[in-house]
């Protein structure tokens, strides 16, 4: 990968990156596609990346289902598709490690400690390997775009970042390779994920500002169904992530909920004056 790259780059081409997990749903191939137009060659990486889970969370069973991402990703125009296994990415394990402080204890990084170390390492590791001239990630993990974009700008990486809006379900439920836990009735009630955060728009819309009242309008919607368990709505400076209790400029809302035993995240950006 690393001479297919330098090749490439010798020949002045530009090259665009899709970093995933597989189990690639229409959030992933969204990146792809736009990765098609606007660079020459299109990296898609696969790679379940074992140093962001947790140890009691789902590494294990995280879906796979490499021939069909290989099909997926071709059918969207990808070029190479980048599958290394855990001994070729961490051959001695992980000494060298990426830590974005500040940004990443906060919000999803307190509740999943170490996560975003996780993230950054591979996510550097990855533009080492892949040099892409673009990198493309999903709003859908606002938090991780954040600090991936941190990460470039104080290392001086020569990669943009594009961040690409979140692809819903026709109900709303943000796609997500997790989705897939989900049981029938749980797939029913997860879509009060993204309607909350559609109510705390509407809220704002109508002239609400306080975090606070925003948070209890999202929880109420949300408490309508039994089989979810609100962890975390963080209301926070898009740029920071630090909490605000009044919305002034860009804002970010971000939930995280237990959908029965399935982790589910969402999020909303909002432009308040
Ligand atoms: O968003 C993901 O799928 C992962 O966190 C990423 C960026 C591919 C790193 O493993």
């Amino acid at each position: 990968m690393i001479q297919f790259a330098e090749q490439i780059r010798r020949r002045g081409e530009t090259i665009g990156l899709v970093p995933t997990m597989g189990a690639l749903h229409e959030g992933h191939l969204s990146l792809i596609r736009a990765a098609r137009r606007q660079t020459d060659t299109v990296v898609v990486s696969i790679f379940v990346n074992p140093l962001q889970f947790g140890v009691r969370e789902d590494f294990a069973r995280y879906p796979r289902n490499l021939s069909r991402d290989l099909a997926l990703a071709k059918r969207e125009g990808a070029d190479v598709v980048f599958a290394p296994s855990r001994e070729e990415m961490y051959p001695r394990g992980a000494c060298a490690i990426v830590e974005v402080e500040g940004l990443s204890d906060q919000l999803e990084g307190a509740l999943r400690p170490g996560h975003f170390r996780g993230v950054a390492t591979v996510v550097a590791k990855l533009f080492n390997i892949v040099q892409p001239t673009i990198a493309y990630f999903g709003q859908k993990d606002y938090q991780q775009a954040v600090i991936i974009k941190r990460m470039v700008e104080d290392l001086h990486w020569p990669v943009r970042i594009d961040v690409l809006p979140t692809v819903r379900e026709s109900d709303g439920l943000a796609m997500s390779s997790r989705n897939v836990y989900l049981s029938t009735v749980e797939r029913r009630q997860a879509v009060a994920l993204s309607q909350a955060l559609k109510a705390a728009h509407e809220a704002i819309r109508g002239g609400e500002r306080r975090a606070q009242a925003l948070r209890r309008r999202m929880q109420a919607v949300m408490r309508q169904q039994a089989l979810i368990r609100v962890q975390q709505i963080g209301i926070v400076d898009a740029a920071t992530l630090t909490p605000v209790a009044q919305l002034k400029g860009r804002a970010a809302i971000l939930v995280a909920a237990f959908v029965g035993t399935t982790r589910l995240i969402d999020n909303l950006l909002v432009d308040v004056t």
